[in-house]
């Protein structure tokens, strides 16, 4: 079967970009976006390009080179799904946070509204994919509440039928773009070869087929949480191994640099830092730690759990230490915060680290100047939630306007601009004595030691 018409349920960090790469691969697809959300729509159809819900870099140059010709936004759902060939699930799968598994398992209810409105909508064959990061199993549900639609033809069409598959999307934000045009693999997991093919024949327009792995479904659901759980567990390990380097006067750089050699470990993603932040990683940790309780394997999801508490712990530290090195008190001091985003390239708060670190700052009384060049001061506001009162925090245009007055600027995010910042007229308007706590091993550290401040640098002991 060649796919004509896909239509994406989720107008988000991944249904958005994915669907703008794959209409600019396969001219001869049609691709609709949908979403609820009234003000999201209106954003990826803003003509505009600098406006659109999520930054990311080359992106708008994909939309505005398909939008209109084969890419649509719409909030029309209904008829969408009823033109689509295949059908992809990208909706919010976030941590539940009440009722049972709460703070662990999964929130399904969007995947299950969405399913069951391709079950009520769908015309004729149609391939459902599960694009969400999703509990392994999850399609056994997916497949039961479109099954009952099964046969049904009564608007006089053909009969429904459906296939389903899992295609968990392993972009990184900020990087969104090159890991869709070059992804290091395209996973598609189950068990009817024709729809498998089907996928494959979009993919195969641009993706070698050595890079697309098939699988049964549970592989492919579960690999997805298991990429994740492995990239987190890399961060808590360096994070452990910094605070330690910092205790001892070992560099964590050194020692990063020095293991990544061996082979069998690699260089990436040992980049010690303020923890990990993002949508995904702490949820999809969490969401393999209930599974691994619901199937009675309570010191798999220990071990698991120790990922995430560390990375709690990372956070807490670094607040911790900043106070300490203020003289023991930050009530009242005006600290400049440079970067609120989770990292670099993206607009995305969700789980920054800067949140955890700000509020705890904020706890202790502090003034908060933020800067951030993508995120809004309506979004810190959000993130900060109660804690940030008025007046206890204002979000600046420039890091020039953060330092004046305070005594220590925090770099939380690795904005590339923060590498070139200009430490001489910085440090000038600071308070001394006057500190940079560098949590991302981005700022010259020299030049901001001969422009008069102390320095602290994550793992450097
Ligand atoms: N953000 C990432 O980097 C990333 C990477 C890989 C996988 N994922 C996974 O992809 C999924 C989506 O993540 P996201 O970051 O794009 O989420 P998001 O919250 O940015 O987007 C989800 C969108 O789905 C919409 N939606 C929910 N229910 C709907 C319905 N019934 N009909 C129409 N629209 C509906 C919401 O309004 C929202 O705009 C999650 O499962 C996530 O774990 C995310």
């Amino acid at each position: 079967m060649s796919i004509r018409t896909i239509c994406c349920i989720g107008a988000g960090y991944v249904g958005g970009p994915t669907m703008a790469v794959i209409a600019d691969r396969c001219p001869g697809i049609q691709v609709t976006v949908v979403d609820l959300n009234q003000a999201r729509i209106d954003a990826w159809n803003d003509p505009d390009l600098s406006k659109l819900p999520v930054y990311e870099p080359g992106l708008d140059a994909v939309v505005g080179r398909c939008r209109g010709r084969n890419l649509h936004f719409s909030t029309a759902v209904e008829p969408a799904i009823a033109a689509a060939d295949m059908v992809f699930l990208s909706v919010n799968t976030p941590t539940k946070t009440k009722g049972v598994g709460a703070g662990q398992a999964s929130d399904l209810r969007w995947i299950e509204a969405s399913a069951r409105q391709v079950a009520a909508c769908a015309q004729g064959h149609t391939i459902v994919v599960e694009k969400s990061t999703l509990p392994v199993r999850t399609a056994e549900t997916v497949q039961a509440i479109l099954s009952a639609a099964q046969g049904d033809g009564a608007s006089g069409g053909s009969p429904k039928t459906f296939a389903v598959l899992s295609n968990p999307e392993f972009l990184a934000e900020g990087t969104a773009i090159p890991d869709l045009e070059q992804p290091d693999r395209v996973l598609i997991g189950g068990d009817d070869p024709a729809a498998i093919e089907a996928l494959v024949g979009v993919y195969g327009q641009w993706v070698p087929d050595q890079r697309i792995l098939r699988t049964n479904l549970w592989s492919s659901e579960l690999s997805k949480l298991t990429a994740n759980a492995f990239l987190a567990q890399r961060i808590s390990s360096i994070n452990s191994i910094a605070a330690l380097c910092e205790a001892t006067g070992a560099d964590v750089q050194e020692v990063a640099h020095a293991i990544g050699a061996d082979s069998r470990i690699g260089g990436k993603f040992l980049k010690a830092g303020p923890g990990f932040g993002g949508s995904c990683l702490q949820k999809d940790i969490l969401n393999l730690v209930y599974l691994c309780g619901h199937y009675g394997l309570h010191e798999v999801a220990a071990y698991w759990q120790s990922v995430v508490e560390l990375n709690g712990w990372q956070q807490h530290r670094i607040a911790r230490l900043v106070v300490q090195r203020l003289f023991g008190t930050v009530t009242g001091k005006r600290l400049a915060v440079l970067g609120f985003a989770f990292k670099a390239d993206t607009n995305d708060t969700r789980e920054a680290p800067a949140i955890r670190i700000c509020q705890d700052l904020l706890e202790e009384s502090a003034q908060l100047a933020i800067y951030d060049p993508k995120v809004s001061a309506a979004q810190m506001a959000e993130d900060l939630g109660p804690v940030g009162q008025e007046g206890a925090w204002e979000a600046v245009g420039t890091p020039l306007e953060a330092v004046a007055g305070a005594d220590a600027v925090l770099i939380l995010t690795e904005w590339a601009s923060f590498a070139g910042l200009d430490w001489p007229q910085l440090a000038a308007p600071m308070r001394k004595p006057a500190w940079l706590f560098d949590a991302r091993s981005i700022a010259d550290l020299a030049a901001a030691r001969a422009a008069g401040l102390n320095v602290w640098r994550v793992g450097m002991g």
